[in-house]
């Protein structure tokens, strides 16, 4: 296995700049997620590294290989789009072995045979082989298209989209398949998708990009905890986080932020988080406070010095939780609550915010503060 280095690499369609000055490295044997919303740039990132796609500028290496003017058969990477094709008139045994066959002088047919054997048991589609593509589902034949990947045991795996034309339910057992099996292959794999869900749940680390330039690179945890921008914040998490403009107030020793609806105090290690990133105040400062929904607690009555009123707009129900929808004056806002009560519509009920779990961004660079 190797790793997939992009070293300032540029996609440029002619006047479309489809990729922007994008670095990043794809470990040894890490799954990396290229997440980000529909013409960000993760499907031409990830059609350069498999060659089928010219890098406009920079470089890409697979290992310590420069690969720019390789052609994909020889970068040794496999690939599985979104619109995988199997071939109609062949069986699932003969659909996985074609990249062996094109390669028949490198495999014998015991060989083939052997490695198709083996790719079809971890993939559990072994009671499968001998049918045609039409006599299969959609998760099976996702898995038959996976299965033609993995047969040649390539250094890198590039996945477009794989799962998601399929329905909810098995895409969530495809996600666990995928994970699994990026454990069992011992594989890099370089993994585009739109879907934040999917990236948390499966990414050792996730690369979310917009408009074709490279956001953060980090951990699912740390895009979830400490997204560096308003753009991160609100792409992950469900439903997204709220963001509300602010005002940060320093009155003697204390500090406040708030808006005509609400003022609540920040507590000292707030204070001393902001100072220690050079955000040291004496004056009032316009900002937008970033809180997920589930960081809100609700209360009929006025809990704490901080607690303010909002008036509730409409509530989900969701078996456990609920969505409440609620008012701020002119900002709607999505809490997630354990249903304990259940507001009506209309009513006026308490809010706090966990404020251990709270953002602030930049007004105008939307950079987060800490
Ligand atoms: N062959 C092409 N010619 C011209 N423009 C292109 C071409 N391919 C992609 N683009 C443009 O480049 C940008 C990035 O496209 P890309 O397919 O990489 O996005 P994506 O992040 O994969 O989106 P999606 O989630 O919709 O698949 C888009 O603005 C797209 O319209
Ligand atoms: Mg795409």
């Amino acid at each position: 296995m190797a790793s997939v280095t992009i070293n300032k690499a540029w996609k440029r369609y002619g006047k479309i700049e489809a990729v922007k000055n994008l670095s990043l490295e794809c470990k040894d044997k890490e799954f990396l997620c290229l997440l980000g919303p529909s013409g960000c740039g993760k499907s031409s990132t990830l059609r350069m590294v498999a060659g089928l796609e010219q890098i406009s500028e920079g470089t890409i290496s697979i290992g310590d290989r420069v690969v720019n003017e390789l052609e994909p058969k020889d970068r040794d990477v496999a690939m599985v789009f979104e619109s995988y094709a199997l071939y109609p008139h062949k069986t699932v045994f003969e659909n996985m072995a074609y990249p062996l066959r094109l390669r028949s002088h490198q495999y014998s047919s015991a060989q083939i045979k052997e490695r198709v054997k083996h790719a079809a048991e971890i993939l559990e589609i072994s009671d499968l082989l001998d049918r045609m593509p039409r006599q299969l589902s959609g998760g099976q034949r996702q898995r038959v298209a996976i299965g033609r990947a993995i047969v040649r045991d390539p250094q890198v795996f590039l996945m477009d989209e794989p799962i998601s034309h399929l329905d909810a339910k098995l895409r969530t057992h495809m996600r666990g398949e995928l994970k699994h099996l990026h454990k069992e292959l011992n594989a890099t794999m370089l993994y585009v998708t739109h879907d934040q869900l999917e990236a948390m749940s499966m990414a050792d680390r996730i690369a979310i990009m917009n408009l074709g330039v490279l956001q953060q690179v980090g951990t699912p945890d740390e895009i979830f905890n400490h997204p560096v921008n308003e753009f991160v914040a609100g792409f992950v998490g469900d439903p997204p986080m709220n963001f509300i403009n602010c005002r940060l107030e320093v009155m003697g020793d204390q500090w406040y932020l708030g808006n005509s609806a609400f003022k609540i105090g920040l507590s000292p290690e707030m204070r001393k988080s902001l100072e220690k990133n050079g955000h040291a105040f004496d004056r009032s400062l316009d900002v937008r406070l970033g809180v997920r929904p589930e960081n809100f607690t609700i209360s009929a009555k006025k809990s704490t010095e901080d607690s303010f009123q909002v008036e509730v707009y409409v509530t989900e129900p969701l078996g456990e939780d609920m969505i409440v929808d609620v008012l701020l004056q002119e900002n709607k806002l999505k809490l997630k609550t354990r249903i304990e009560f259940e507001p009506k519509m209309g009513d006026k009920i308490w809010l706090d915010i966990n404020k251990r779990k709270m953002h602030l961004f930049d007004h105008e660079t939307t950079k987060a503060y800490f």
